[in-house]
């Protein structure tokens, strides 16, 4: 790109000059200061790559980010380009309060800036953990510059006593028989060291997982490099690959927004549902997409559900982990399956379409994880929305992690008010609550103190739990971690602080649940919910900081629950 006054748009470490008024000083300077790291005049004269370093003490998935780096700067070396490595915000779900949804979009505006404003000519984005790769992709949406994905890679299952453990089904497995009084305090905390016992993130068809599939069927990077085991070295191979590829991008680019379209999107959507994947993916897939100005229509995500099976056997809903779906032929193997279903004339990186990419298929398959269209896990999607009196705006529930029996229920509710109203009362024996209630959870959504957590999958009351019950419904206006289970519906909109009716619900209220109808409803006449919007005041909102920021900017749960004014103008 050139324009007349100026002259063609500098490259390499020429590209976005500080403006002190004087731009061939600024470049002075900045060899200048290249140089006292030691680069020599040839290496500064080379194309870019920025390496976007989210390496961290707080952030175990990222562990191996150090050796990753370097395996990307080989790549980029070996294809002639000058690699550079700088650090962004790094995202680890265990280590931030309220929650580390309260800081994806921080991190996608840290990393649009810093891509944005230094000098890069594409970009390898370095991420695994579940926020990491929503924010990274939105980042590079947003800031244009052409964008090569890296995951870190999931982490391998241990061997414990004659079975298997990975993060974090089994973590939430394990603590609920600790709940209901099956399992000893002592094994608690023996198991406490065996479930995370190897770099990479959750070793489930969780949030991270599902991301890493569903950006590689967007085409951000090559479909296997999306389950390779974090600790196996053809991990490294990806990295380096990512290297090369970003230099190949460089001589030809391709901005992300020509990889983010419609068809896309909706391959991605379909993806998700075959996988039986995480409802997280759903928001931050509805983030990416609105970076380019694409909607998620949760009505087609229904029709896009009840035509897509789901293949795929991996906890939280079946039994496998990432490493078993890698080793039974990974994404190509599942968008073989898929290919009739797909907009196979999408594009990734190097121009290549999706049917392409798929091609004949892999050599092999494991139908133990990766089923065939004719006798499927599900013969329908993992998730619905629904809508109704309850959820004007829509709401989801993952069925394929659900109680059948649970589907249609119309029963009495018993309400929490906000997370701390839940983590006092839930475990108290005098709770009115019983196996057939419906528990809801309100006041955790986008715009909540609470930071839109994954507190949806609200614990089983311990007196119930300890009764030998396992599932209720539950609704929330929160989200769920990928690698939780049950009948949970999520992302009830408009949420309880932006003043939905969900604000108005009160215990005893009538709830009926639909699958078979995709609604949701409170039946509460309308004369009583009028009552009590006059007497409903929305809390008073944080003054300063980035909590004052996402209090005034923050969309609800369908629009990717993004901040307004990083949407493209116009929107
Ligand atoms: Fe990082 Fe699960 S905590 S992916």
């Amino acid at each position: 790109m050139s324009d007349e006054k100026n002259g063609p748009e500098p490259k390499g470490l020429a590209r976005n000059a500080a403006n002190y008024g004087d731009k061939e000083f600024a470049l002075y300077l900045r060899r200048s200061f290249a140089k006292s790291m030691g680069y020599s005049a040839e290496a500064l004269k080379r194309p870019v790559v920025g390496i976007v370093d989210t390496g961290s003490d707080l952030n175990n998935c990222h562990r191996t980010a150090p050796e990753l780096i370097e395996a990307v700067k080989r790549g980029v070396l070996m294809a002639g380009g000058l690699p550079l490595a700088f650090p962004t915000i790094s995202l680890c779900e265990p280590y931030l309060t309220p929650c580390s949804m309260h800081y994806r979009n921080l991190m996608a505006l840290d990393t649009e800036a810093m891509i944005a404003a230094q000098p890069m000519d594409s970009v390898v984005l370095v991420g695994g953990c579940d926020k990491t790769v929503p924010a990274q992709l939105m980042a590079a949406a947003s800031a244009g510059t052409p964008a090569v994905q890296l995951v870190v890679g999931p982490m391998s299952a241990n061997r414990y006593q004659g079975e298997r453990l990975a993060a974090c089904t089994d973590c939430r497995r394990y603590w609920a028989r600790y709940r209901a009084g099956d399992v000893t305090e002592e094994r608690i905390q023996e198991i406490e060291g065996s479930l995370a016992v190897t770099a990479g993130t959750c070793g489930v068809m969780g949030t991270a997982s599902t991301m890493a599939c569903l950006t590689s069927t967007l085409g951000f990077m090559p479909l296997d490099a999306a389950s390779i085991p974090a600790v196996h070295a053809d991990r490294l191979r990806a990295a380096e690959e990512a290297g090369a590829q970003a230099v190949r991008l460089i001589h030809k680019p391709v901005r992300p927004d020509e990889l983010i379209t419609e068809k896309s999107v909706e391959n991605a959507l379909r993806v998700l549902l075959a996988l039986g994947g995480s409802t997280n993916a759903l928001v931050h897939l509805a983030a990416i997409a609105g970076r380019v100005g694409i909607q998620i229509d949760y009505r087609r995500l229904n029709v896009l559900s009840d035509t897509t099976p789901v293949l795929v056997d991996l906890k939280p809903t079946g039994e496998g982990y990432m490493e078993d779906f890698h080793t039974a032929g990974g994404m190509v193997a599942l968008l073989h399956e898929l290919r009739d279903l797909l907009h196979l004339d999408t594009k990734d990186l190097d121009g290549v379409s999706l049917g392409d990419r798929i091609g004949a298929g892999p050599r092999f398959v494991d139908r133990t994880y990766i089923k065939a269209r004719n006798a499927p896990v599900s013969p329908v999607g993992g998730i619905v929305s629904l809508f109704g009196s309850l959820a004007p705006d829509g709401a989801i529930l993952k069925r394929s992690a659900a109680t059948e029996s649970l589907f249609e229920t119309e029963a009495r509710c018993m309400v929490f008010d906000g997370v701390e109203d839940l983590a006092a009362r839930i475990d108290s024996d005098d709770l009115d609550v019983t196996k057939d209630d419906i528990m809801i959870l309100k006041g955790a959504g986008p715009l909540s103190t609470a930071g839109f957590p994954e507190a949806g999958y609200l614990p089983i009351p311990r007196k119930l739990a300890r009764a030998g019950v396992k599932d209720m419904v539950r609704m929330s206006d929160c989200r769920m971690s990928g690698t939780a289970f049950g009948t949970v519906v999520l992302h009830i909109s408009p949420e309880a602080e932006a003043g939905g009716p969900l604000a108005l619900v009160k215990t005893g209220d009538r709830i009926r649940l639909s699958v078979k109808n995709r609604s949701l409803d409170l039946l509460v006449d309308e004369a009583e919910l009028a009552r009590r919007r006059a007497g409903w005041k929305a809390r008073e909102a944080p003054k300063r900081g980035w909590d004052a920021l996402v209090q005034r900017e923050v969309l609800q749960a369908p629009q990717g629950a993004d901040l307004r004014f990083l949407l493209p103008e116009g929107r």
